[in-house]
Parts: C-alpha cells; structure tokens; sequence
C-alpha cells in the first residue's frame, strides 16, 4: 500500500475549473495524485478519452506529483492496482453529499481498505459541473471563467469547426480573413 497515493477519479467530460482547483489542493496533500478518467463511460461524451486526456495533462503540467492515467471497469480494483490508499473526490455543495456519500459507501463494500477523503474545490466553483459547462457552451453561450481557456477553445473548435480553421488563418496572415473575423466576434 502506497499511503502517500492518492486516485482522484472522474469523467472530466470536460475539465472545469473546479475540477482544476481540487487537483491543485490535492496534490499539496498527497505526496502523489493519480487524476484517473474513466474509460468505459455509458454516457456518449462530448470529449474522447484520448482529448481529455490530453487537456488534463496540459492543464497539470505544472504539478510534478500529478499524473493523468485513464481506467476501466471498477474503480476499486483500479485504485487495489495502484496500491494507493485512498479516492479523493470533490464536494461542491450538499446537493452532491448524497451521492457521493453512496458512492462512497458502495466502494467500501466493495474494498474495504480503501479510503474515500472529500474535499471543497473554491466557493466559486460551487455551481460549476462539466454537464452545464456542456449544456451551456452546447446553447452557444460563454463558459468563460467556468472551464480553463485550453478547454473553452477546444469547446469552441468541437461545437463550430471553422474556428480552428479561422485561428489558423489569423495566426499565419492576419488581416486575411478579413470579413469572416468581424462574423466572428459579433457572435462571441
Ligand atoms: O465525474 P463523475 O462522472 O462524477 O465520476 C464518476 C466515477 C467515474 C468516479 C464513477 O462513476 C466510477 O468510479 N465509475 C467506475 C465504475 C465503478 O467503480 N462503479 C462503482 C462506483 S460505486
């Protein structure tokens, strides 16, 4: 057993900036968080596992003691492979006790060795979840301040494919796309 290792699993489906904030107070707890995204979700996500899996280690490259790996089947026997000691998971707001306290508790059941710590992200991430974030970038609205700026451009690019198209041409000959920009920022 790794007492030091923490799993902090999720479906990350994207990563917001409550996500982010817990990872950080995590990784100044645990001598080494593992951010675990789960594989073989039900739900039709938005993101590939492999393009969060990518977001999220740009996003932690900073913390050395944080790696980004990805899981399938139960949680439990992935943190039992891991040899860690405990699942870190994020409550935002009591809303979230129940189920989180039920996930909990099942995965006690299920390995009774393996801890569950909960942790507060930042106040001003209470209302923050990745389904809104989905919802609200889905209805075109701005997710700014909601999600960290490499997720609301791939948001961007996801939900209206000419974006990364019309960056491209702004970076290479500014000026050139000309009409299409000024489209552009009215509706931003
Ligand atoms: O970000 P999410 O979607 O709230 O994360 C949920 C997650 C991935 C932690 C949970 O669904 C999970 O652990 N799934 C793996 C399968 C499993 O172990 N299920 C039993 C949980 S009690």
């Amino acid at each position: 057993m790794n007492r030091g290792l923490a799993i902090y699993p999720g479906s990350f489906d994207p990563t917001t900036n409550g996500h982010l904030d817990l990872i950080e107070r995590g990784a100044k707890i645990f001598e080494e968080l593992v951010v675990a995204i789960l594989r073989n979700s039900e739900k039709s996500p938005m993101f590939s596992v492999a393009e969060r899996l990518e977001m999220l280690r740009e996003l932690t490259a900073h913390l050395k003691n944080v790696r980004i790996e990805t899981f399938d089947g139960l949680m439990v026997e992935y943190a039992k492979s891991m040899e860690a000691m405990c699942i870190l998971r994020g409550i935002r707001a009591i809303s979230d006790y129940e189920y989180e306290l039920q996930m909990a508790l099942m995965n006690r059941k299920l390995e009774p060795t393996l801890e569950t710590v909960f942790m507060m992200p930042a106040d001003k991430y209470s209302y923050v979840s990745s389904r809104l974030v989905r919802e609200v970038a889905q209805a075109g609205g701005p997710v700014k301040g909601l999600v960290p700026e490499v997720v609301e451009r791939k948001l961007r690019e996801k939900l209206d494919p000419a974006y990364k198209f019309h960056d491209g041409m702004h970076e290479v000959a500014p000026g050139v796309a000309g009409g299409k920009e000024k489209k552009r920022k009215k509706r931003a």
